[in-house]
């Protein structure tokens, strides 16, 4: 292997500290913990062992963490209700409606919801336009993106200049880092299921970011030598060495693209553990906005 690994692990795990430990400075001082509540509709088990990873993270930085269950059936009132609800709780800075919602619900609306000062996911409408826009800063980033920025950044890359090709465009994943690497001066190519000579697109790329959900999809002899591969896909495949018949592997052919690449991140390992530390950020500055707030509100 040529590439140098981008342990998305152990920075990760550096931010998860620092935040814990800044949480603990918050309380020293008399200030409350972060509150984080989740909304988890129906009973998809990816989203599932989702929420719990995040609940779990929260308790080991000491945010406080609330889950609430709502069933597959729950109507759009129901969702928003319980929104408006946690809105109005100020001991909740933060609120995270788990993606994607059952069918017949509807998104934007749920999101649209949210109050802008507790979007610790970034999806608002708001936030996601204020990402697009020149000038504008959202007041959250979502914590996939915002986690291969983070990446990026610790890894030195210069993104000024660089071509950047996002593979993928959804609004959790693709859409957001493209247009943060716009944020960033990059150059950017989204490509998606209806893009033309893929392989030639990412032979241009100083850094690729893979975001389309298909197994190894990259190959080695698509990556420009020296490049900087974020694998953002957590794709199952069939595995018999393997007690639960499975394993884990990117959208990237690691081994072969690990060969040329300049820096690549792992599955698992890499950008996986970044989206709960950028959570778990996200939550510490919900609560810091919150505290303005009593201020302006006690002036
Ligand atoms: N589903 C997949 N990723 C995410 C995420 O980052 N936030 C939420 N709310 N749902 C998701």
């Amino acid at each position: 292997m040529r590439a140098k690994l981008i342990d998305g692990k152990a920075i990760a795990e550096a931010l998860r500290e620092e935040v814990k430990q800044k949480v603990a400075e918050r309380v020293k001082k008399g200030l409350p913990a972060p509150g984080l509540a989740t909304v988890l509709v129906g009973e998809n088990p990816a989203s599932q062992v989702y929420v719990r990873m995040k609940h779990k993270a929260c308790q080991e930085a000491n945010i406080i963490s609330t889950g609430n269950v709502l069933p597959a059936n729950a109507s759009q009132a129901e969702v928003e209700d319980l929104v408006h609800k946690l809105n109005a709780d100020a001991n909740i800075h933060g609120i995270l409606v788990q993606l994607p919602l059952p069918a017949g619900l509807d998104e934007e609306r749920v999101l649209n919801t949210i109050s802008l000062q507790k979007d610790v996911d970034g999806f608002h409408p708001i936030n996601i336009g204020r990402l697009a826009q020149k000038g504008r800063e959202p007041l959250f980033i979502p914590a996939t993106p915002a986690g291969v920025m983070y990446l990026l950044e610790d890894s030195g890359v210069e993104l000024s200049g660089a071509n950047a090709v996002v593979l993928g465009r959804s609004n959790i994943v693709g859409m957001p880092v493209a247009l943060l690497l716009v944020k960033a001066n990059a150059t950017v190519t989204i490509c998606h299921s209806r893009t033309k000579e893929i392989p030639a697109l990412i032979r241009e790329a100083d850094v690729l970011v893979a975001a389309v959900g298909i197994p190894e999809f990259v190959r080695g002899d698509w990556v420009k030598p020296g490049a900087v591969v974020i694998d953002v896909g957590v794709n199952r495949i069939e595995d018999e060495t393997r007690k639960s018949g499975y394993r884990l592997v990117g959208d990237v052919a690691f081994d072969e693209v690990a060969e040329v690449a300049g820096a690549i991140t792992p599955v698992p390992g890499g950008v996986g553990p970044m989206t709960i530390a950028m959570l778990l950020h996200n939550t510490l500055r919900a609560a810091r906005l919150a505290d303005g707030n009593g201020m302006a509100n006690a002036a």
